[in-house]
């Protein structure tokens, strides 16, 4: 119903209280590259992050901090800071949004995430009508999760991250190690994330699509014993603990969903993880197409697959009872 973009804190602050007068949730947008609106009507006051900003914040023995605004392109943010030497964020190149949505979604690719480089975040607290900071041990950070899927009156505004003076590649994805030589620079190691990720996943520019649709499922040992017997090549993931990570395009792809097309909505040629939107669906048939993916992998294997982005307006993805 209602759109504001704001640049500066104030006017994240006006929007909260004119939506307050209109008896409105807020709902912060960042790149918009993670989400699904699947209603033709979205009863909220949509605010677009546009804070801008990129500074050396401080520095120690240990590292380099580098302070961006919540609005910045979050891949461009990545370039700049290895265009300056700054080594980290290589591994998650390429990924669509904001510096805003990253830290909220704790984007990861290529064995990193963005929760283990952010040193603290500055939050308008809508509640409390307050602007503070929150350093990383209170972002309550995990596999696709910080506070801030909880914490809906908390928005951030700005976020500092720590470059390490210590930097040594993160090559843990095969695939990644296999693309570089011995001892790759950031820059060496950022190129090989755009090659790969070129390669292996569609262009949201010419495929409309928000990335991966699922999370990879996060199974008790046991489920994977049992699973094996049917999947014997079955990819897992340790994360240490009594569960497993699975993994959600393998599980699609077994159940013979790659590249399945219904209504104008499916799934990856390239990659079974990710939804595409071949022929300007609406948002409901996307949904729609997800939930057709995620009941047959339940039927196939009893998994429950749960998505990634954003969908809106809010509601559980699968039914009560189920
Ligand atoms: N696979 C299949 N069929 C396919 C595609 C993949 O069987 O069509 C198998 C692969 O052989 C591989 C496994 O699935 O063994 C995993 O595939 P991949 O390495 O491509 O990674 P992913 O688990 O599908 C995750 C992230 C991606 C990230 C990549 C690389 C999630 C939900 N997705 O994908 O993130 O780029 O790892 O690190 O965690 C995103 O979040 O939007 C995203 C693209």
């Amino acid at each position: 119903r209602y759109f504001a973009r704001a640049t500066t804190e104030a006017q994240v602050r006006e929007a909260f209280a004119k939506a307050k007068k209109l008896g409105l949730d807020v709902f912060v947008l960042g790149g918009g590259s993670n989400l699904v609106i699947s209603a033709k009507c979205f009863e909220a006051f949509v605010l677009e992050m546009g804070i801008r900003g990129f500074s050396r914040a401080f520095e120690d023995e240990k590292a380099v901090y580098i302070r961006a605004g919540a609005g910045e392109n979050w891949h461009a943010f990545v370039e700049r800071t290895v265009s300056l030497g700054f080594a980290g964020l290589e591994n998650l190149a390429m990924i669509y949004g904001t510096v805003g949505g990253a830290v909220v979604q704790n984007i990861g690719a290529y064995g990193s995430e963005v929760g283990a480089f952010v040193h603290s975040v500055t939050i308008y607290d809508a509640s409390k009508n307050e602007t503070r900071e929150l350093s990383a041990g209170e972002l309550d950070f995990s596999y696709r999760h910080s506070v801030f899927k909880d914490k809906k009156d908390w928005v951030v505004l700005f976020a500092t991250f720590a470059f390490a003076r210590d930097w040594e590649p993160n090559l843990s994805y095969e695939g990644l190690k296999k693309a570089v030589g011995e001892k790759p620079c950031a820059r060496e190691v950022m190129d090989a994330v755009m090659a790969l990720r070129q390669r292996k996943l569609p262009d949201p520019k010419t495929t409309p699509n928000a990335g991966s649709f699922f999370k990879n499922p996060i199974v008790p040992k046991a489920e994977y014993a049992r699973l094996i017997e049917k999947i014997p090549d079955l990819v897992h993931y340790d994360i240490g603990g009594a569960r497993l990570k699975l993994s959600a395009a393998q599980l699609i792809d077994k159940a013979g969903l790659k590249g399945v097309r219904r209504e104008g909505v499916g799934t990856s040629e390239k990659h079974a993880l990710v939804v595409c939107n071949f022929e300007a669906a609406s948002g409901q048939a996307v949904e729609d197409f997800a939930r057709y993916v995620s009941d047959t992998v339940f039927e196939r294997f009893g998994i429950k697959l749960e998505p990634e982005p954003v969908i809106v307006p809010a509601h559980p993805f699968f039914h009560e009872g189920e």
